[in-house]
Formats: structure tokens, sequence, C-alpha cells
């Protein structure tokens, strides 16, 4: 099986709950935006991050990119999935609150081309979207 096979349903139901998880665990004093990441490699192997902040605000890290650092500083290289949970946004709010940043989704391009974006929704966590990365991306400034 090709190691980017589309994710199953109970897997990005598995991002997005691990993303929110996550998120728990987030250092946001300042934004007070708590934001959870899951990245789900070839071999089934999950690696989360959560956002960590700094009062040097430039400094800020996202979930995403702590995620994916995480992963492949144990060795990963193939993802599947990436789940992100929000866990602050208003749960009225739609999509717009929910996304990737700009810079992740340029480490995304980079790093985990192949990947399906989970996002997490509102109260029950369950997945709200679902998008392959090239389709946030578009165009992307790459090095070959
Ligand atoms: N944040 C993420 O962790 N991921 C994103 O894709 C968007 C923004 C964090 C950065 C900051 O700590 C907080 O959310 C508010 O912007």
């Amino acid at each position: 099986m090709k190691a980017s096979h589309p994710l199953t349903p109970e897997e990005r139901e598995q991002l997005a709950s691990a993303a929110a998880a996550a998120a728990i665990h987030a250092y946001a004093p300042y934004s007070r935006f708590r934001v959870g990441a899951a990245v789900l490699d070839e071999d089934g192997r999950l690696h989360i991050g959560c956002n960590i902040e700094n009062a040097s605000y430039g400094l800020c890290l996202c979930a995403e990119r702590n995620a994916l650092s995480t992963a492949l500083a144990t060795g990963a290289r193939r993802f599947r999935g990436i789940g992100v949970a929000c866990i602050d946004a208003a749960p009225g709010l739609g999509l717009e609150g929910r996304t990737p940043c700009g810079a992740c989704r340029q480490w995304m391009v980079e790093l985990a081309p192949d990947a399906e974006v989970v996002i997490a929704g509102g109260e029950g966590r369950q997945p709200m979207a679902v998008w392959p990365v090239s389709a946030l991306l578009p165009e992307a400034f790459r090095l070959t």
C-alpha cells in the first residue's frame, strides 16, 4: 500500500482527539489560545505538539511545527495525517479560527507533502474539515 493512502474515518478521529489532548499542554499565557497538533507517520506512530509562546512574541512556536519537529527528532520522515485542534476557538466560530498559519503550511509542504490535514471541531473534537496539504498552499515555494 502506498505510504500516502487516505486516512480512514477512525484515523481522522484519532488525529483530532490526539491534537485536542495535546492542546491541554500548551504554554500560551499571552494569547490564551491553546493549540494542539498530532502527526501520524507511515508506520502508524502518532507524534504530538502544542503551541509554546514567549514574552518576545515573535518567538512563539506553533503546535504544528512543534509536532513535526518532535516527529522528525524520533526518526519519522513520511507522514499521512496532521490533526490540529484550537481548543479555545469560540465554539460558534467556523474554520477561520482553526486553520494552520502560513508558516506551518510551508513546513507541511516541505516535511509532510502527502499528508491530509484534519481540523478538529468544537465541543466534540470531531473532525470538522480535511484537506490535503497541497490544497492549503498552492504554488508553494520549494527548492529542488
Ligand atoms: N498558533 C498555532 O499554534 N498554530 C497555528 O497554526 C496558528 C496559531 C498559535 C500561535 C500562538 O501561540 C497562538 O496560536 C495565537 O496565535
